[in-house]
């Protein structure tokens, strides 16, 4: 599925799994009619087959000087492999480390001995409208550099990790000043943890149950969540994925929601558990207790694919800044929390042209 609007011209620093997922669906819905797995076929004209690569940026020797279309089923990747991709004519270029690698991933991850390429002239020369940030969680200061070049190339910015960025007044202003549209923290997968648990205590609450504890416990066999059990990495995750649950309720109760441990076997298939205890009529009790079984990154894919065509409409129409609605329906940690109904029809309001942001 391609339009006749024209190409988003996007770039990535972090050739890890979520990358993976997000080039081969850009294939995979372009070299065909499929719309199984879509949760907006279209996006203002915008389909996903418009999505091109321009620019990628890694530290990992196994990706840096290859082809992006082999990069991304390099190891330590091991998402699923769903579509073959052809050459697609970008090198992996090398940026500065930074705090982009942690004491665990320091195990996994193989550095390139390459130079580091100048980021802003890179994104400059490559033509990128967009640039997306897939740095590893607790990459503050790496999420920072590739935000401020952004800004000094002239690239709107999309943050799908949780530094706080999109939602930071500061970056919001630093935007608005160039003209340039932002969005994020930390990308809500499209039937994830966060979307589900968020939309369970809403619908609780809002049948008047009173929730009175609930914890969401999470593991993984991915790089991602071997990062994680880095406790000091992982702090801004925590507060991400607890904000967007603690916004459905008007009232406090005890949370405790994030990454839980690491465990190889389990590759990029992610499990969730979920435990709610509540009252309701009478003060009877209530508890629900559910497990979710997910590939991981094909599930944040979804709605970045979205996100992405969000972020194009707005360059398009010249708005600059935060992108409220687009960040509420596709971000975890949004500059305006909002229950999943009111983001998804606001995102939608947003792309007919119908509200500003
Ligand atoms: N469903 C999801 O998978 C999901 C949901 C929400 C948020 N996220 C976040 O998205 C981010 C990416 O996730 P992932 O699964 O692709 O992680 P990953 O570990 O597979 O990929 C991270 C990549 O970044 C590279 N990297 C490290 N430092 C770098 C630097 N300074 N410059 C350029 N590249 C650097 C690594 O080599 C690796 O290729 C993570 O922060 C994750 O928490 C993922």
């Amino acid at each position: 599925m391609e339009s006749e609007l024209g190409k988003i011209k996007v770039a990535i620093a972090g050739v890890g799994n979520c990358a993976s997922a997000l080039v081969q669906g850009v294939y995979y819905y372009r070299e065909s009619n499929e719309q199984i797995g879509l949760a907006h076929p279209d996006v203002g004209g915008y389909k996903p087959g418009d999505i091109e690569f321009v620019a990628a940026f890694d530290v990992d020797r196994r990706k840096v000087g290859k082809d992006l279309s082999e990069a991304i089923f390099e190891k330590p990747n091991n998402t699923i492999r769903f579509q073959e991709v052809p050459k697609i004519g970008v090198t992996v270029k090398k940026g500065p480390v930074l705090d982009g690698v942690g004491r665990y991933l320091r195990e996994v991850i193989r550095f390139s001995e390459d130079r580091d390429v100048d980021i802003v002239e890179e994104l400059k020369s490559s033509g990128a409208e967009i640039l997306i940030n897939y740095l590893p969680v607790g990459s503050e200061k790496g999420s920072r550099f590739y935000a401020q070049s952004a800004l000094e190339a002239g690239v709107a910015f999309i943050n799908a990790m949780p530094t706080f960025i999109a939602s930071s007044e500061e970056w919001q202003k630093k935007f608005e000043e160039k003209g340039l549209p932002i969005a994020g923290d930390d990308v809500m997968s499209q039937l994830g943890a966060t979307v589900l648990h968020k939309t369970l205590i809403k619908l609780l609450v809002d049948r008047g149950v009173k929730v009175e504890e609930s914890y969401q416990l999470n593991i993984g066999g991915d790089t991602d969540f071997l990062n994680m059990l880095e406790q000091q990495r992982l702090v801004s995750k925590r507060e991400s994925k607890t904000s967007a649950v603690r916004a459905m309720s008007p009232y406090e109760m005890p949370l405790r929601i994030g990454p839980s441990d690491y465990i190889p076997f389990l590759e990029n298939e992610k499990i969730c558990y979920i435990w709610i205890k509540g009252k309701y009529f009478g003060g009877a009790p209530l508890s629900i207790d559910l497990k979710l079984s997910v590939i991981d990154s094909p599930n944040s894919a979804g709605v970045i694919i979205d996100a992405l065509r969000g972020v194009k409409v707005a360059l398009d129409r010249g708005i600059s800044g935060p992108l409220i609605s687009v960040s509420a329906y596709c971000f975890k940690h949004p500059p305006v929390q909002m229950p999943y109904e009111e983001a998804k029809r606001k995102f939608e309001e947003f792309i007919r042209g119908e509200r500003e942001r």
